[in-house]
């Protein structure tokens, strides 16, 4: 082979490797045509045979799928402090009384703000640029996510004035977006989030800012702690709203106390209008020469105060409790309540825990009961009113039988939960299928619960290996199932037969032992056999494995019913393939350094500040001392220069994939 065949073979390798990759890794989807260990092979041989041909960003030189190094952390230079709450009107009347009597005055200005439910992040700007931004962390030290923060569309990048300044807002998710959000993941298979806040603290610290552009946080700014100050926070408020920053409309500066406490019981009814979170009313004594008069106490400043609005509530009535069976046989209680509004939305389930619970709040059916929704999207079940409770109240206790298929139910010593213990149970074995055909599973995704219970109840599969066995005529006879439907679940189904190990172990919905486990567990012992000969010492060994995992693993081999699943699935031709080992070490970027050029997909402080954030220096003239030039569409005479010098030239993705973890 020629140099020149070398080349265009090398490209095509590195272009497929390329893609197998991200698929793996990043979409998490993709099963390889040719085996990926034979292109990297292929690859690795080629580049040696012809070493000018070697580049940087070749895969072979990569670290494949290692977690990101964590996030630059940075140290607050003013730190960043919480508030102190209070919960009634009285004890804000008193917060205000010992700040006069500090500051030995009647004349105070207060200004009044939302408590936005998010978290807390500080943003400093250099002459009018937007440079970093920083999470709270634990008030001193925080992490460096810049390139996140430049997603916020609402956050000036650049300034009209060259200021130096650090400003503090909350990052938060519109309701809007948190629905779209969480209908996004529900239909891929993803959990949902809670709340908005843990939607937005889970988005804040992702490493792949595309995907965190794609969610659509949102941010207001509530305080300057350096910079051009004003006489008071109000005006330095103001100033900041006329410089482009997201300032809340609802911001107020009053004189008296009687105007904040109205400030406060009006948004204690309306805050439910809001399109976003709050939980309370931030009340702050204006004037900064105040400010400082008062100082800190060791966790919050004494100029401040949270004014924390009491969770809403509803009464209702108790009708009946309906048992859910999970995946492992969990038994969870499920509250069938007399339809009431609460927070704006109509309330007619709430979940009970478990029965720990239900024997605390000493619930009975019939009972009329308190409803309260805090941070959490479903209710709970906070209160009993027994006094007004008939004779006829049923007490509740953990059903003796599984309600899915009449086993005795089971608790564990030390464990909280009853379980079914039957591993066939139907209830079981639905939610066990549906999770192995999953997409971060087996991921066959033309299988949906209707059709898996379909199957149950006619017995057509008993168990997951059993879908490997079905015939054409089995799917066509079911309801709501024509040939090509039957052929596309066929095909799925087969699809799923050449699988990586992770995924398999993955897919057995060990107890405990979710995604990012069972690639640890599949890359250590490289075959299943290995792993099914594994101790649980053997297993407690891998870094990041611990006890528990190791016993569920260990004890799940061990088990003859479960050997007998494997030796199935095997028997029908499920084939599994090891993981890919990674190729090389070192941090692609930390330290090196980098000129942007040409058209990239997004703007060139967005890339610079994501480059930064992973240890790199931006330059922008290309030298012998580039290290590497991150090249664009139409990418013009720094390319040229580029090549002229040797510098190594990468793309956006070889970048997005240096900082991809796994
Ligand atoms: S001022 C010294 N203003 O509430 C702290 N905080 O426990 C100054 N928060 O960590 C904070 N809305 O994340 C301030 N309008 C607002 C706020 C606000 C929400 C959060 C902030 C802080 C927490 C206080």
């Amino acid at each position: 082979m020629n140099q020149h065949t070398a080349h265009s073979r090398i490209e095509r390798l590195r272009q497929q490797i390329h893609d197998y990759n991200r698929a793996y890794y990043i979409d998490d989807t993709s099963i390889p045509d040719e085996s990926y260990d034979l292109l990297v092979e292929e690859l690795k041989s080629l580049e040696t045979t012809f070493p000018l041909l070697q580049t940087p960003s070749s895969p072979t030189t990569k670290l494949i799928g290692t977690p990101l190094p964590a996030f630059p952390t940075h140290t607050h230079q003013i730190p960043m402090l919480s508030l102190g709450n209070v919960y009634s009107v009285d004890e804000l009347l008193s917060w205000a009384e010992s700040a006069k009597k500090i500051l030995g005055t009647e004349d105070i200005e207060y200004s009044c703000e939302l408590k936005f439910d998010g978290l807390a992040v500080s943003i400093l700007y250099e002459k009018g640029e937007l440079v970093k931004g920083v999470t709270r962390g634990d008030g001193a030290t925080g992490d460096v996510i810049t390139p996140n923060i430049r997603t916020i569309e609402s956050l000036p990048f650049r300034l009209p004035e060259a200021l130096s300044l650090e400003v503090r807002g909350e990052i938060y998710y519109s309701k809007v977006n948190f629905e779209k959000l969480n209908q996004r993941r529900t239909a891929l298979d993803e959990p949902s989030f809670k709340n908005p806040r843990n939607a937005a603290a889970g988005s804040i610290r992702l490493l792949d800012s595309s995907e965190v552009r794609r969610r659509h946080l949102d941010i207001f700014i509530y305080s300057m702690v350096e910079g051009p100050m004003e006489s008071g926070h109000f005006q330095n408020l103001e100033k900041l709203k006329a410089l482009g920053f997201p300032v809340s409309d609802e911001i107020r500066k009053y004189e008296t106390m009687a105007e904040v406490v109205a400030y406060c019981q009006k948004w204690e009814h309306e805050k439910e209008q809001l399109p976003y979170d709050v939980d309370g009313i931030v009340i702050k004594i204006n004037r900064l020469h105040h400010q400082k008069q008062l100082g800190f106490t060791a966790k919050s400043p004494r100029w401040a105060a949270a004014f924390k609005f009491t969770a809403e509530q509803a009464v209702t009535r108790l009708l009946e409790v309906e048992v859910g069976v999970g995946r492992t046989g969990v038994l969870t209680p499920v509250a069938i309540l007399e339809p009431v509004e609460l927070n704006a939305t109509l309330v007619s389930r709430a979940t009970l825990h478990n029965y720990d619970q239900v024997a605390r709040l000493d619930l009975h059916i019939g009972d009329e009961v308190t409803l309260e929704k805090g941070g959490e999207i479903i209710p709970k079940v906070v209160a009993v009113n027994k006094d007004v409770r008939s004779k006829e109240a049923k007490s509740i206790q953990a059903p003796a039988l599984c309600p899915s298929c009449g086993n005795a139910v089971a608790q564990n010593p030390g464990e909280v939960d009853w379980r079914c213990p039957n591993l066939q149970c139907p209830a079981q074995q639905l939610e066990n299928i549906l999770h192995f055909v999953s997409r971060k599973a087996m991921d066959i995704d033309t299988i949906g619960p209707a059709l898996i219970e379909q199957l149950l109840s006619r017995q057509l599969i008993r168990d997951a290996s059993d879908l490997y066995l079905l015939k054409h005529g089995d799917l066509s006879a079911l309801d709501r199932m024509g040939d090509k439907s039957a052929d596309n679940v066929l095909e799925g189904i087969k699809r799923s037969k050449n699988c990586r190990l992770s995924r398999f172990i993955y897919a057995l919905g060990i107890r405990n032992v979710g995604e990012k486990s069972a690639k640890l567990i599949a890359r250590h012992f490289e075959t299943l056999e290995n792993l099914m000969q594994a101790s649980s010492e053997a297993l407690n060994q891998i870094d990041e494995i611990g006890p528990i995992i190791a016993k569920s693993v260990s004890e799940y081999f061990r088990n003859h019913e479960n050997q007998s699943l494997i030796k199935r699935f095997l028997e029908v031709g499920i084939a599994l393939e090891g993981e890919p080992q990674t190729v090389q070490t070192a941090s692609a970027i930390a330290g090196k350094t980098i000129v942007i050029t040409g058209t990239l997909s997004e703007s060139r402080d967005i890339w610079k500040a994501r480059l930064e954030a992973g240890g790199a220096f931006i330059t922008s003239t290309v030298s012998k001392k580039t290290d590497f030039l991150l090249a664009g569409e139409n990418a013009g005479s720094k390319l040229a220069k580029a090549e002229k010098l040797n510098v190594s030239v990468i793309d956006e993705a070889t970048v997005q994939e240096w900082l991809q973890s796994e």
